[in-house]
């Protein structure tokens, strides 16, 4: 859970069970939650003051898609949009944003499939020519696509940072059945995902899934394949040997880096235009991948 949100235990919804940067949860009967993607926006790991409207909808939208294309692979925490029968409360622009799923027995595991090196990978190869452990080919730069996708699992902290772990190390915690079996509907999960997400123009460089039991069954969990999760890269702007921009918060990131803020909450207001540009982002990631 973030540091800098205060947890707002009351809402018009009811008492929730988790806030998190970009999500408020409640429970739904004893078996179920109701999710609501906000238009929260974070960079910098800081939730900004303003949100983004619409961005909400489109994350929720863009989940959904997801949950139904990879059911094949894995059974996943889907049930339904909610409805005034669930919270009477609810309005018709939270059900744009909601999804009831089934509440499982969460594994503290995050399991990170990385198809190209970036981000806490491209820092450990520099080091070490590993990532998570995992041997890598010498002589491979910034952003490099990876010979294989590798499956890189890290900790699931609800405080602080989530820490790389080797797969041993994850074999340890939470059994080594259960991380072989995760570690192969990681890969083919991300495999499915990112091919088609090619034909669409879209590289997803890498990705994080969670996994719950429900019943004794493994099923897929929180969000899937949303810009939040995952790096989304556009194949035109694709350029080996350095950082890529990121498709949705790249706008806001700039912007914040021509202001004086010293990256502590409250964040500057952001200007319109600039509201606007990043709203068009993420409905541009939408409408590509599910065109
Ligand atoms: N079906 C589920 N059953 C139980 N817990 C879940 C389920 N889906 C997601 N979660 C958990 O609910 C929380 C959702 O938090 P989220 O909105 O992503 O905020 P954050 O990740 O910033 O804490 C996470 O702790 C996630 O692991
Ligand atoms: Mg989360």
């Amino acid at each position: 859970m973030s540091n800098n949100i205060k947890p707002l235990i009351k809402t018009d919804l009811g008492d929730l069970w988790h806030v998190g940067k970009v999500r408020d949860t409640y429970e739904v009967g004893s078996d179920h939650l109701l999710m609501i993607s906000t238009d929260r926006i974070s960079a910098f790991d800081i939730v900004l003051n303003d949100p983004i409207p619409g961005k909400g909808t489109i994350l929720t939208e863009l989940s959904k898609f997801w949950f139904k294309k990879l059911s094949n692979i894995v059974n996943n925490h889907f049930v339904r949009i909610p409805t005034i029968n669930d919270n009477s409360n609810i309005t018709d622009e939270e059900i744009n944003r909601g999804i009831i799923v089934k509440k499982a027995n969460r594994i503290d595991i995050e399991c990170v499939v990385r198809g190209y090196l970036a981000g806490s990978g491209w820092k450990e190869y520099q080091k070490s020519k590993t990532v998570c452990g995992i041997q890598l080919d010498d002589g491979l730069i910034e952003s490099s696509k990876l010979n294989e996708p590798i499956f890189t699992p890290s900790t699931k902290e609800d405080e602080g940072h989530d820490e790389n772990i080797s797969f041993e190390v994850m074999t340890s915690m939470v059994g080594k059945e259960l991380s072989e079996k995760l570690r192969k509907i990681s890969l083919d999960l991300y495999k499915a995902a990112s091919d088609y997400a090619l034909t669409k123009n879209i590289i997803i460089a890498d990705t994080k899934f969670e996994f719950g039991i429900v019943n004794d069954e493994i099923i897929l969990i929180d969000e899937v394949l949303t810009p939040d999760s995952s790096r989304f890269w556009d194949v035109d702007d694709y350029e080996p040997g350095k950082s890529q921009d990121s498709f949705d918060k790249q706008i806001v990131r700039d912007w914040l880096e021509t202001t004086d803020w010293n990256k502590e909450p409250p964040s500057p207001d952001l200007p319109e235009q600039i509201m606007t540009k990043t709203y068009e982002r993420y409905k541009s990631a939408l409408e590509k991948l599910t065109s």
